[in-house]
């Protein structure tokens, strides 16, 4: 089948956020101004560079974390292990602004080390960023999407040492969680290895 998104798909649900899986999941911590603190997870989330390390998350409207990302210059992006699921589900909840997702889905907010915003302690790894930008996307057309996508730059990073085999990341040992489309998520199992080509050498 081909469709145009702006006619339609003509199937029971729309199948775009199915197509581009799986997306990793940023799972947002920052504090306002103020001093509240939030937690929500974005799948709209990924690593963009590194050199700098440059990470984004994108939010489908101006959401708490948006607010509170524009007070500060500063977030947090922890990731989701496997036995973390469901917590992670539970601070996706539409929590009144002020009201801690951490105390709401039994997390510990752990203090980060370079930004005020707080991390999540029972994550395998958290990224401590400063914003670089917040760009309002637009369509084709150039009309305002209403979304927001926040850029940072990665300036300190904790590691779960126990996710560590021989100095390297065991994916195994994480499990990190990715969303699929629909309500299916999947966690990293089938892991192989494959080098990339040079030319002129053979494909062996
Ligand atoms: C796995 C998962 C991924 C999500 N990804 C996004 C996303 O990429 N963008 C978004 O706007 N909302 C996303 N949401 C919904 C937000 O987490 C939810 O709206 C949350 O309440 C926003 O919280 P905040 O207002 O405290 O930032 C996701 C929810 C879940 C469970």
């Amino acid at each position: 089948m081909f469709y145009e998104p702006q006619n339609g798909h003509g199937l029971p649900h729309d199948p775009f956020k199915a197509i581009v899986v799986p997306r990793p999941i940023g799972w947002i911590s920052t504090r306002s101004k103020s001093g509240a603190i939030n937690l929500s997870p974005y799948s709209y989330f990924n690593a963009i560079s590194d050199n700098p390390h440059l990470v984004m998350f994108s939010s489908s409207g101006h959401k708490d974390s948006v607010t509170f990302v524009e007070e500060t210059g500063e977030f947090a992006a922890n990731l989701v292990s496997h036995d973390l699921r469901e917590k992670m589900n539970a601070s996706s909840v539409n929590a009144p602004r002020g009201v801690s997702e951490f105390d709401y889905a039994g997390l510990t907010p752990a203090p980060c080390k370079l930004i005020g915003a707080p991390r999540v302690a029972e994550a395998y790894a958290t990224l401590e960023c400063v914003v670089t930008d917040i760009r309002v996307p637009t369509d084709r057309h150039g009309k305002p999407s209403g979304n927001f996508l926040v850029m940072g730059e990665v300036v300190g990073i904790h590691i779960d040492e126990t996710i560590l085999t021989d100095g390297l990341i065991d994916v195994q040992k994480a499990q990190p969680v990715s969303r699929l489309g629909y309500m299916d998520y999947a966690t990293v199992s089938d892991v192989y290895q494959m080098w990339r080509p040079r030319w002129g050498e053979s494909k062996g």
